[in-house]
């Protein structure tokens, strides 16, 4: 197989930013040639690596993998969507897909500010009250070099993830979320899983998402939970077919675009799995910590172990694990039925120096709870005590301003600190 010449791809992409001067969608009307070419800071390409055949039944392909680094400044998300897409359909145009040449296109748009960041200064929560900022720049796994941006007014980011789908990922997130309100935190929801949404059902809100003058998205609220999610956007039969870096872009903008106020927490619901848009979302939101839902049967663990992976990798902080759907009584003949098995949470969690935090029962009311718009924490059952405590170790575990007065007071309403007198 041919070596690719980043010096060719360079200049393709170079020729495609300024043909895109004279499409009004892509935002570039207004520079000269140069300076839309000179927005191309860099072009990386992977050798040709031979990947090795999965357990024998996948053929060993090529792989070509080009990474294209574009300055972002001026650019909104939609001028973002079409510069990528006429660089992505260049690209693949020049070096077609295809065994057994496969190639992987990647382009990256970061504002060229070289900031120095201080030592030490790696994801810290500072926000700024003009709107996200760049926090710090980090190398990232892939040696790429990445911004973290704060979402403005939260304070606390904790994503919710699984390896694997139906473990019940949205049940825990919307039942923390729900818990955290109950103890007094102002708590958002992101509901990430673009391709299965259900916070809108579990928190029992439906409708559009209402839009504040200039495009920014207001949140729906219930049970204390300010919810955005996808299931608000789309319809519930016709399922999103959009590829992974317009997934990434749209959820980005999902977080960066919300009205989400004041909050103590924003819980997001990952989708299940260590692929693309989760990694994008975890290298871009300051996360103050994860948390893992597995089920106790070892499919479900193997995926656990992948996401623990993923959160060493990219350096961000494991709370632990929930093991939902463990083993419980059953309430009419005490008979215990494990359908999920039992233990391997705890087996899985040994083995990883990690904390199960919570055990929650296979429990019809958890599902009642979810199916009917009033999470089971809400209530006053065994299942709904066990989400509680979750919660309060949640939130103990990161510093959660108990002041359920204050919290509850508007924004506005808080006087501002009287500058220290020297
Ligand atoms: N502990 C539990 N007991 C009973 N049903 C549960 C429990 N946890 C989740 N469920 C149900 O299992 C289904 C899948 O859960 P969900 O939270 O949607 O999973 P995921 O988000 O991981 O795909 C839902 O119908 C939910 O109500
Ligand atoms: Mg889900």
């Amino acid at each position: 197989m041919a070596d690719v010449d980043p010096a060719s791809v360079a200049d393709v992409c170079r020729e495609v930013l300024s043909r895109l001067g004279s499409d009004p969608r892509a935002g570039l009307g207004s520079e000269s040639d140069a300076t839309r070419r000179d927005r191309l800071d860099s072009v990386q390409v992977g050798n040709p690596t031979r990947s090795a055949g999965e357990a024998g039944d996948l053929p060993a392909i090529d792989v070509v993998s080009m990474v294209v680094r574009i300055d972002s400044a001026g650019l909104s998300l939609d001028h973002k969507i079409v510069v990528e897409r006429a660089l992505l359909t260049e690209l693949n145009r020049q070096w077609p897909h295809g065994d057994p040449t496969v190639s992987h296109f990647t382009v990256y748009f970061r504002r060229r500010v070289e900031q120095a960041a201080a030592p030490g200064d790696d994801a810290g929560a500072a926000r700024s009250p003009r709107g996200p900022q760049p926090l710090a720049q980090r190398a990232s796994t892939l040696g790429l070099r990445v911004d973290r941006r704060a979402i403005p007014g939260v304070r606390s980011v904790i994503v919710v993830a699984s390896g694997k789908g139906g473990v019940g990922k949205s049940t825990v997130s919307t039942n923390l979320a729900a818990g955290l309100a109950r103890l007094g935190q102002r708590v958002g929801l992101l509901d990430a899983d673009i391709y299965g949404p259900s916070g809108p059902l579990m928190l029992g809100l439906s409708g559009a998402l209402p839009v504040a003058p200039g495009g920014r998205i207001v949140p729906l609220e219930r049970h204390g939970v300010r919810l955005v999610s996808f299931g608000f956007m789309s319809d519930a039969a016709n399922p999103v077919i959009w590829r992974g870096p317009m997934v990434s872009k749209a959820l980005e903008q999902l977080c960066y675009s919300t009205e989400w106020g004041e909050l103590d927490y924003l819980i997001v619901d990952l989708p299940p799995g260590t692929g693309d848009v989760q990694l994008t979302l975890i290298e871009r939101l300051p996360i103050a910590a994860a948390v893992i839902v597995t089920t106790p049967q070892d499919v479900a663990l193997l995926d656990a172990a992948k996401a623990h992976t993923m959160f060493a990798k990219m350096s961000v902080r494991v709370l632990g694990l929930v093991e939902n759907m463990a083993a419980a009584p059953c309430s009419h003949c005490g008979h215990v039925e494990d359908v999920f098995g039992t233990d391997g949470a705890e087996r899985f969690a040994e083995s990883r120096s990690l904390e199960v935090l919570a055990k929650i029962p296979l429990d019809r009311r958890v599902r009642i709870g979810g199916d009917s718009g009033t999470p089971v924490v809400t209530g006053e059952t065994p299942s709904g005590a066990k989400f509680m405590e979750l919660a309060e170790l949640v939130a103990t575990r990161t510093g959660a301003r108990f002041n359920p007065i204050l919290s509850h007071v508007p924004v506005a309403a808080v006087p501002a600190e009287k500058p220290a007198q020297s």
